[in-house]
C-alpha cells in the first residue's frame, strides 16, 4: 500500500457519515449518560487535535502523496470530533475545551519527530478502536 493508495481512502471515506440517521438517535439513558460522558469529552476533545505540527513535520517527508495523505488524515479526525460533538450537542453533554490528556499530548509531541508522532497517533487509534466498540456495546 502506498500513500497514494492511503490519500485514495481518504478521499473515498469523505462523506461516508453523511448518511447517519441523527434525527432519529435515541437518547442515552441517565445511567448510560453517567457511564460514558466522561470519556465521550475526553475523545472529543482528543479527536480534534488540530495538526499544524504535524503537517509541517509531513510536507518535509520527501515521499509521493504523504503529506497529502496526513492531511485528509487530519481532516477525517477533525471529522470525527464533529460527528462526536453533535452527538453530545444532541445528548446535552457538553463539549470541553481543553482537556490536561489532550495538553499532554500537544505538548508531548512538538519536540518529537514524525516517526515518533506517528507512534503516538496510532496509540491513540489503537484505543479508540477499542473504546468505539465498548461505547456501542455499553450504549443502545
Ligand atoms: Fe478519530
Amino acid at each position: 500500500m502506498t500513500f497514494t493508495d492511503i490519500k485514495a481512502y481518504f478521499q473515498a471515506n469523505r462523506g461516508s457519515a453523511a448518511g447517519l440517521p441523527w434525527p432519529d438517535a435515541q437518547p442515552l439513558t441517565p445511567a448510560e449518560r453517567r457511564a460514558v460522558r466522561t470519556s465521550l469529552q475526553t475523545f472529543q476533545r482528543g479527536e480534534g487535535t488540530g495538526g499544524d505540527h504535524l503537517m509541517d513535520l509531513a510536507r518535509q517527508y520527501a515521499v509521493p502523496d504523504y503529506a497529502a495523505a496526513m492531511q485528509l488524515f487530519i481532516e477525517e479526525e477533525e471529522g470525527h470530533a464533529a460527528m462526536l460533538g453533535r452527538f453530545m450537542d444532541q445528548q446535552g453533554i457538553p463539549q470541553l475545551q481543553t482537556h490536561w490528556l489532550h495538553e499532554v499530548f500537544r505538548t508531548l509531541g512538538l519536540p518529537l519527530g514524525l516517526e515518533h508522532m506517528a507512534r503516538v497517533i496510532l496509540t491513540a487509534e489503537v484505543v479508540a478502536a477499542v473504546y468505539y466498540r465498548a461505547l456501542a456495546a455499553a450504549t443502545g
